[in-house]
Formats: C-alpha cells, structure tokens, sequence
C-alpha cells in the first residue's frame, strides 16, 4: 500500500478509515505509544500499538531509530497536543536499530556531540529543522531571481584564478597525490599536470558571471566555494555555498537595492513556509538564552528579529563615516572591547562590524566606499578621492550576530583603470585576458554581490555555530565524511 506523509496526514481535515505511514521510531512509551517522525515535519505522528494482539518479539523491536511501517486509522486523538493519530493495525519492522548502540539517544544531545555525527544529527529535531528552513531558503533564492527573470549560470568549480586575490586557494591536480610530477626544487611541476596549470577550487564565480552579465544582463550563481583559510571561527567554512547575482547597467546604489530586496524576500519565504520549523527553533533558543546572565540574552525572540529586519530599512553608511562612529565611541575599558580605530584606512575587525550592528544602529548595516587598499582589484574607483584616500564602490552587509553576511560592489569598468590597478597589485593581465575582453568590447557599468548562504541559515534559524547549517562540514577539524 502506498504510504502517505506524516505532514499530510497531520494536516488532514477528516479522519480516514485506512493510512499507511513509514518512517523512524522517535521514542515508544508504556508498549503502547510510538512517536514517528518521517522527515516530512518537525511533528511525529503518535501511533498506538494494539498491545494486547502483538507479539511481545514484534514490541521489542520497536525502538528508538528503527525505521518502521504502520497502517491504520487516522483517528481524532484523546491525547494532548495532536489532533489525529494512527490506531495501528498492521505494523512492520524494516530496519532495526540497536537501543544499546544507536548514538542518537531520546535526550537532549551536545551540539559538539552531534557534530561528531554529521550523518545522524540530521534524526533530531533541530537538524531535521535546520535542514528543512535551508532547503526551503535554497528554494526561495531561485524563486526570487527567477521571477526576476535573471538567468543561472554554474561558473567553473575548478578554476586557473583567484577572483579574491587573497591567495587563500585549494590547489587541485589531476593525479594521484604520489604521482605527482615534481622539479627539482621538489616543487609540484604544474607543466606536466593534466590542466597544465596551477588549478584551485574557485573562492568565487564572479568574475565569470560578469562575463555572462555582460551578455544575458542580469545573471547569479549559487554554488559551492572553497576558501583555505583559517576557518576554525564559528562564522567560517573551508566549503560553503555562495549566491552572486551580477547585473550588467547596475550602479552601487541600485546594487544595494537588489541586495536589500533579496534578502527580505529569502527571510520572508521562510518565515511564512516554515512556520513550525522556526518555532521549533525558537522554543530552543529561548530555553538557551535563558542559560545565559540577562545582559547578555538576546533582546528578541527568532521570530520577532525576522520580522524587524523584514520591516526595518538598512542603514546605509559610509566606511568614513562609520570610522567617525568608531573612534567617537567610548572604548571599553575591559578592552573587552576596544571600539576605537586608530586610523582611516585600516580594516574593520569584527568586533567594530558587530558595534555598529548590535550597539549603535541596532538595525542591518550596509557600509560603502571603502577604502580602495583594502578591497579587491576589480572594485569600482571613485572619482574625485584624495590621494592616499582613495576609494572604491564596494559595500559590505552586517548582520546582527552574523558580522558580515554581504560583500560586494560596483565593477571597475574602464579597462585603462582595471588595468593600471592590476599592475600594481602584481596580478597578470595575460591570466585574466577573457576577464579583460569584457572592458575591451562593450564594457559597461555593472555591479554584482555575494551572500554566503550559510551565513544567511544562521541568520534564519537562530544557531551560532556555521557548522551546525551546512549538512556535513568542511573545516580545518571537520572533514570526515
Ligand atoms: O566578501 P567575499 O569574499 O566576496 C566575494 O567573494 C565577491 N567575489 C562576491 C561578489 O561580489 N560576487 O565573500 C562573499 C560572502 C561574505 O560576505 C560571506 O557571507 C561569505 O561570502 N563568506 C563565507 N562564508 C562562510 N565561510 C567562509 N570562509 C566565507 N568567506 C566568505
Ligand atoms: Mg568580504
């Protein structure tokens, strides 16, 4: 017989003489309750096994993460909190699992714990919540740029560039690891590789989706994006997903707007799809700020800081201004803090992106018109900037508790100037020849951005901790998998 989901059935309007349900045992009380969870909802359905006709060897077998088929009628429950459950006839067992050994025990687990076990988290309530707000997120960011009518472009994921400049690549060889041809210094002989060149895994798509911007108007990527950096941070991947929209006539301003627009739409989905999953993750937020001393709880429940930022402007703010904001702060003299920033030029530290956020506006930032020193060479150059304090259309989004969520910018779009700003920086005009040709033919003014998905689930879902919104996490400590 063909099963039905424990979310359609819960949400049914009538009782229904016979139902099948399949899935994993949460927890079975008194030989007579099992509560089934089979993915398709934050909710089990309560079963009720008719004791008294099954074999005591049957009622042994039902334990916590045996996988099981029940059939039934879906009955209006007498029990608190549900209103229909399945009066079992007919109950089958298809997978055991060992009470003794199964590691994901009916108690509240460690989130280090269960990190130890990426591939069974995903049976408790939280992951199973987590997982299903970040696939519906997935969703939504296609929905909206769709509907926008840009067009989806998979950029390389195994590129001969490095689009950030930061030098933070994962190399990649086509041959095996003791193979590998070398010269004499021992250094790896890229000449004999497959790619004929040193590879790594992309750090963005951008560059490549200009190139398309350049021709189909409005495009985006989303897609996975490798960083060797130091990612041992709650807030840092080794592999993460990236969204790049790139628009072809798009200035900074119109840029932010995009930016802006998109995230409210993304939060705004989840919120009205995944209504019991949020208040699932809510409920155990709540219960652990409540762990914490009261200054240092979180003045809003999840919901609630979803719905502000969904009616709430972004403040737009200069990074010269937002250096003022810093150095006019009172530092902390803890040096818990120290807000001050000695100068103009320097970059911001987390701990002045999370001030700003948190402490002065309270509300989502967006910083521009960086300084062009720290800031990659593709960046757009103001016109009209001191020497020395020159600076470049780029514009960072901070999110509370997040830190940065946005990078992006205004393109550089005149090739004598894209070209001067390579020299400097040491970067090869012959590796980044395509890259040029779109200044060389039909160059144009374009802006783009990228959202670090993950960054944008913890946002959602309330969690602190990058490793717990990604199914299995690439981190210096974590890659077992
Ligand atoms: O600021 P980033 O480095 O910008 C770029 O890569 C541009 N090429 C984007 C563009 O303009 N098309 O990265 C963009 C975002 C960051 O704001 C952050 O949210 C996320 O990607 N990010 C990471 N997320 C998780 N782990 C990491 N190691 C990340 N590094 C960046
Ligand atoms: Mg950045």
């Amino acid at each position: 017989m063909k099963h039905t989901k424990v979310k359609d059935l819960l949400n049914s309007t009538k009782t229904i003489h016979e139902v099948t349900a399949k899935g994993w045992v949460r927890t079975f009380r008194n030989n007579q309750f099992i509560a089934l969870n089979d993915g398709s909802t934050i909710h089990n359905i309560q079963c009720v096994v008719d004791f008294e006709n099954t074999p005591e060897t049957t009622l042994k077998r039902i334990t916590t993460g045996a996988a099981i088929s029940v059939t039934g009628e879906l009955a209006e429950s007498q029990g608190a909190g549900q209103k229909y459950e399945i009066q079992v006839k007919k109950l089958e067992i298809l997978g055991d699992s060992d009470a003794e050994k199964f590691p994901m025990q009916p108690k509240k687990h460690s989130l280090e714990f269960l990190r130890e076990n990426a591939h069974l988290r995903v049976r408790t309530n939280a992951f199973g919540a987590i997982m299903r707000v970040r696939s519906a997120l997935s969703f939504a960011v296609h929905q909206y740029f769709q509907q926008k009518g840009f067009v989806y472009v998979n950029t390389p994921i195994i590129t001969g560039s490095d689009a950030e400049g930061a030098g933070e690549m994962f190399q990649v060889s086509a041959l095996p690891f003791d193979n590998t041809p070398r010269t004499e210094e021992g250094k790896v002989n890229y000449k004999e590789d497959f790619f004929g060149k040193q590879t790594n895994l992309t750090v963005s798509g951008q560059l490549e989706a200009e190139t398309y911007a350049m021709a189909l108007g409005q495009v985006y990527t989303f897609g996975p994006t490798f960083r060797a950096e130091n990612s041992n941070t709650s807030r840092h991947l080794a592999e993460f997903w990236m969204i790049e929209p790139e628009v072809a006539f798009n200035d900074l301003a119109a840029n932010m707007d995009l930016a802006e627009d998109f995230i409210k739409y993304v939060v705004k989905y989840a919120v009205d799809n995944c209504a019991d999953d949020l208040k699932f993750l809510e409920g155990r937020l709540t219960e652990e700020e409540k762990q914490k001393p009261q200054a240092e709880r979180s003045e809003m429940a999840l919901l609630e800081k979803l719905q502000f930022v969904l009616e709430n402007n972004f403040k737009r703010v200069s990074y010269t201004e937002a250096v003022d904001i810093l150095r006019d702060s009172t530092p902390n003299k803890k040096k818990k803090f120290q807000y001050l920033i000695e100068e103009w030029g320097a970059d911001l530290q987390s701990e002045h992106e999370r001030f700003l956020v948190e402490k002065h506006f309270k509300c989502p930032v967006i910083l521009f018109d960086y300084p062009a020193k720290i800031k990659a060479f593709y960046m757009r150059l103001n016109d009209n900037t001191e020497p020395g304090k020159e600076t470049v259309r780029a514009m960072d989004i901070l999110f509370p508790g997040i830190g940065e969520i946005v990078g992006g910018s205004q393109r550089e779009e005149r090739l004598d100037v894209l070209i001067e700003k390579m020299k400097a920086l040491g970067i090869d005009e012959e590796e980044l020849w395509w890259y040029l040709d779109t200044r060389r033919f039909g160059s144009a003014v374009h802006s783009g951005f990228g959202l670090g998905f993950e960054r944008l689930v913890l946002f959602v879902t309330g969690m602190t901790n990058i490793r717990d919104v990604i199914p299995f996490p690439r981190t210096p400590m974590n890659a077992e998998f």
